[in-house]
């Protein structure tokens, strides 16, 4: 089957990087990407490329070359699922606030309105692709939807996983570690599908990165890849507090274990807790699925990375109440961060925003700068929580544009996000304005102690006893 026409549901953070990227590097495709979000759309179709939604390094250049070309972004979804030949469903699937399974399980609602719609539009044959996270076995859901419109219409679903990470999402994208594309390789029509997909990454991914599995592997493979990440991050976390406590740096302790080429060296750096929309959204999926099968060990073992993190949020704004005198009503602190991590503008369940939450109710004046968090997206993010009224919020936050401004008569400062540009600032003149002593609590380990130190700083790292 040869791909002509691709559409994808959602223009979020996964659908405008990965649709850009085929765009781009398949010409010979017309690719659709609709929302609901009819401002969402606007955005990506913004003759500034300043204003895109998604903030993704290299991406605007992307978007700049393909669009109105072979890359288009519109409202009009029934139109491109009638086009398309493979359309993939790239809508968010958060956590459920609601009914059974609340606050564990995936919320499937905009997955089955997806799968609704196009069983409704469809004429002719499809593959529809499952591009978002999903509980494994979904495509069962999916597919008995898409089979009961009575239409004749034969849909084909596959799982093809997003493994990209914000902030190096083009790189990912270009350059993958693997494509994973699950299906019925039981079936003749589900290899056709599954070659279809193939075809389409071939244009730039090399055929030994590209795996073909069973649906559910793959399914399944998404939810574990995650989880062992956010394992090894909690796991290196725990160290940590260890290393604090004992005189060790986990710096140190992460280069020894990670030049273990069976450990290896990535995600072994310690920080104020994992954040993101995936990590803890899929680990308590996870969980959900293993307690639904009575695995309630598998279940356990799993939720402890969540358990794990959350102590590492609260142990790191307690660190900061107790080191100032055990009160920091009326005091100013400085955050230098939001994002959950550098290099994008994303926030959702960024470590941020549980530690600001801490010191809010300890009544402490924050005062925040991030080089590209809104502050809008700032105080939503904390309204979101529900902790106080908005007012009590806007009162006892603030944000900033000048991180110098920020940092004036402050009583300590505390890095949440790793931004490279936070290392170069004019650490003296910083040191100069603050009120004293000078706090500086890094929660990234992205600073130099002894330069610091020599300054005058009180400077506590993470993980360095
Ligand atoms: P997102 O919230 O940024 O984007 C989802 C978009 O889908 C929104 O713009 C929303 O308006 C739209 N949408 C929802 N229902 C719709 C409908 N019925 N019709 C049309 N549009 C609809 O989410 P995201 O971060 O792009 O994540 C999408 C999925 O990809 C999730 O399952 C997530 O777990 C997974 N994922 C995310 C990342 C990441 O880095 N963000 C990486 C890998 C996988
Ligand atoms: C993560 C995965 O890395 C992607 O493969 C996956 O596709 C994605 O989730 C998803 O499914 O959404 P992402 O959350 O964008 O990507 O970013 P990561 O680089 O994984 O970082 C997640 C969090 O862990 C960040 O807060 C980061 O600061 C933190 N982290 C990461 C550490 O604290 N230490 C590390 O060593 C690595």
């Amino acid at each position: 089957m040869n791909i002509k026409n691709i559409c994808c549901i959602g223009a979020g953070y996964v659908g405008g990087p990965t649709m850009a990227v085929i765009a781009q590097e398949c010409p010979h495709i017309k690719v659709t990407i609709v929302d609901i979000n009819e401002s969402r759309i606007d955005a990506w179709n913004d003759e500034n490329l300043n204003n895109l939604p998604v903030f993704e390094p290299g991406l605007s250049q992307i978007v700049q070359e393909t669009r109105d070309k072979n890359l288009f972004f519109s409202t009009d979804i029934d139109k491109a699922i009638d086009e398309a030949e493979m359309i993939f469903i790239s809508v968010n699937t958060p956590t459920k606030t609601y009914g059974k399974g609340k606050g564990m399980a995936a919320d499937l609602k905009y997955i089955e309105l997806c799968a609704r719609q196009i069983a409704k539009v469809a004429k002719q044959d499809k593959i529809v692709v499952e591009k978002s996270t999903l509980p494994v076995r979904t495509a069962e859901a999916l597919k008995s939807i898409l089979d009961n419109t009575g239409n004749g219409v034969q849909f084909q679903i596959l799982s093809n996983p997003e493994f990209l990470a914000e902030g190096t999402a083009v790189q990912d994208l270009l350059n993958p570690d693997r494509v994973l594309i699950g299906g019925d390789i039981d079936s003749e029509e589900g290899n056709e599908a599954i070659q279809a997909l193939v075809d389409v990454y071939a244009n730039w991914v090399s055929q030994e990165k590209i795996l073909t599995t069973k649906v559910w592997s793959s399914e399944l493979s998404k939810l574990t890849a995650n989880a062992f990440l956010a394992q090894r991050v909690s796991s290196i976390n725990a160290m940590s507090e260890l290393c604090e406590k004992t005189g060790a740096d986990v710096n140190e302790v992460s280069k020894a274990i990670g030049m273990d080429t069976r450990i290896g060296s990535k995600f072994l750096k310690a920080s104020v807790g994992f954040g993101g929309s995936c990590f803890q959204k899929d680990i308590l999926n996870l969980v959900y699925i293993a307690q639904s099968y009575g695995l309630s060990e598998v279940a356990d073992y799993w939720e402890q990375v969540i358990l794990m993190n959350e102590h590492q949020k609260n142990r790191f704004s307690d660190n900061i109440v107790s080191t100032l005198y055990n009160t920091v009503s009326g005091k100013k602190i400085t955050f230098l961060g939001w994002a959950f991590k550098k290099d994008t503008n994303d926030t959702r369940e960024s470590a941020a925003i549980k530690v600001a939450d801490n010191l809010l109710n300890e009544q402490a004046n924050v005062v925040v700068y991030d080089p590209k968090v809104s502050k809008e997206r700032i105080y939503a993010d904390l309204e979101y929580l529900n902790t106080r009224f908005s007012e009590v919020n806007r009162n006892l936050l603030s944000v900033e544009n000048d991180p110098y401004k920020a940092c004036k008569e402050t009583h300590a400062i505390a890095v949440l996000t790793e931004w490279d540009e936070f290392k170069k600032y004019d650490w003296q003149k910083i040191y100069d304005s603050m009120n004293k002593p000078a706090f500086l609590f890094d929660g990234r380990g992205l600073l130099d102690k002894e330069s610091l130190e020599k300054i005058g700083f009180v400077f506590y790292k993470i993980g360095v006893g």
